[in-house]
């Protein structure tokens, strides 16, 4: 499903509403954003951005689990949020491996499209937002970006944050290792490395390439193709030599010169603080396309949406990972409020250590969690409610909590360490198999009454 079958999809569903009236592209849509987030609200169109006629602005996208469930095609109405991994990502994630589809290049160029490489001016032509009171400019957030190792030509995509500094001139911060690695490269080489920036693509492309590549080891064009079940459209650059999505929105093309570097920051970021100035890599832009009627999109960088992108490929590589030593796990959730940085796991344990043994397992991994609660299979890992009453009635600190310290941790962390050293903490909230099984019981009404009262629901409160 394209990014505007979706659009279509969503505002039927009154999961999409329209702005009509005049919005401002710096902090204003972003507040609206974040309200709409707060209220766990629907997706967001600004028909009327200042500045931009003739453009919408597309906001929110991912801000729900079950939307991102939905724009993948995987049917999410009547599942309860716990189990939106288990039932719908991971049979996902888990046949696309086995059947990969290349993409397809489609020739003449793709859709009918707007082109600009001379007197290039990226703000006069892409309406990015500007997020956060301190950032130090515009960025672009739902950026996939598409690069090719030097030597070996292997396509790297991943979606990365990006400051535009001049008309010509964007900032790029990539982190995890694919990416820079390509970056590196090209520099020993001396080489420019061509690069394309695809803004507005489809939801399954968009969910493949925040895919991290060491979970799923393969070409994301490839996995998104796998998600849909057909190939993904693409089509040459017009002056770089990579491929992009033909339906794509906007596409900015460009070259990263080797040792050329422009100060980036500071931004908020997914860790809900500003990430301060750092000298990063800088790409020239070469050409800027875009779909005649564009639609923008946005992500807010230290939103949910981001984390939601981010997590979703996460729990179902830790879900399939943990299960392979500890079958006996059930559910892993990493809480959105925690950035990512939280890992919740249900479990039925056999033997009083598998709960501690599973702790150390998770806390060792080079994810990044940085405090792990464990609890029993009767506790809603995703109501943090539920969690935190696990925590309550079936933790005593001096026996049930466990501290790694001198870790790596993320360094985007404000508490963390030099080089974001880290501890991290473990928290065993599961019930002692050496107490007795009556003291953990749930009080509650009998179920039989529970029943027969939900039946009658609707009853109960007539006039
Ligand atoms: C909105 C958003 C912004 C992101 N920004 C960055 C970024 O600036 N740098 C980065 O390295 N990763 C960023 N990521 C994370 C990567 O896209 C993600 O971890 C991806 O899986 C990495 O792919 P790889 O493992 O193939 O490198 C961002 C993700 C999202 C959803």
């Amino acid at each position: 499903m394209d990014l505007r079958t979706f659009i279509g999809m969503l505002e039927e569903r009154g999961e999409l509403k329209r702005v009509k009236i005049e919005v401002d592209p710096t902090y204003e849509m972003s507040a609206v954003m974040k309200r709409l987030e707060k209220e766990d609200g629907p997706a967001v169109l600004f028909d009327n951005p200042s500045r931009y006629t003739g453009t919408k602005i597309l906001g929110n996208l991912y801000s729900s689990e079950r939307r991102i469930a939905l724009g993948v095609g995987v049917a999410a109405d009547s599942i309860e949020r716990k189990d939106i991994v288990q039932k719908l990502i991971a049979p996902l994630y888990a046949k696309a491996q086995d059947s990969l589809v290349a993409p397809k290049l489609v020739g003449g160029g793709g859709l009918d499209r707007k082109t600009i490489t001379e007197g290039i001016d990226v703000l006069r032509h892409v309406p990015v937002l500007t997020h956060c009171e301190r950032d130090g400019g515009p960025y672009i957030s739902a950026g996939m970006v598409v690069a090719k190792y030097p030597e070996t030509k292997d396509r790297v995509i991943q979606v990365i944050e990006m400051q535009v500094k001049g008309p010509d001139r964007i900032a790029i911060s990539p982190v995890t290792p694919m990416m820079p690695q390509a970056f590196q490269r090209a520099e020993e080489l001396n080489q420019p490395l061509e690069i394309a920036i695809a803004i507005g693509v489809a939801p399954d492309l968009m969910l493949a390439s925040c895919s991290p590549m060491e979970f799923v080891g393969a070409d994301k064009y490839e996995l998104a193709g796998a998600f849909r079940g057909s190939p993904i459209d693409v089509v040459m650059c017009r002056t770089v030599d990579l491929e992009v999505p033909a339906d794509a929105e906007y596409v900015i093309e460009g070259i990263v010169m080797p040792n050329e570097r422009a100060e980036m920051g500071p931004y908020g970021d997914y860790f809900r603080t500003y990430y301060w100035k750092e000298s990063k890599p800088v790409i020239v832009v070469k050409a800027i396309t875009c779909r005649h009627d564009a639609i923008y999109q946005a992500i807010l960088a230290d939103g949910n949406e981001c984390i939601n992108m981010m997590a979703l490929p996460i729990e179902w590589t830790l879900l399939n990972r943990l299960r392979k030593t500890f079958p006996f796990i059930d559910q892993v959730y990493l809480p959105r409020s925690s950035c990512g940085h939280h890992v919740i796991i249900s479990m039925s344990k056999f033997r009083e250590e598998d709960s501690k043994e599973v702790l150390y397992h998770i806390l060792s991994n080079p994810f990044l969690p940085k405090h792990a609660v464990v609890v029993d299979c009767d506790v809603d890992v995703s109501d943090f409610r539920e969690v935190d009453w696990a925590i309550v009635s079936r933790v005593q600190a001096d026996r049930d909590v466990v501290i790694m310290p001198g870790l790596s941790g993320s360094p985007l962390d404000p508490s963390a360490g030099p080089g974001g050293l880290s501890a991290r903490m473990g928290i065993d909230a599961t019930r002692s198999l050496r107490i007795r099984k009556e003291k953990y019981e749930r009080s509650d009404v009998p179920q039989a009454v529970k029943k027969k009262i939900d039946g009658l629901w609707n009853q109960l409160f007539d006039e």
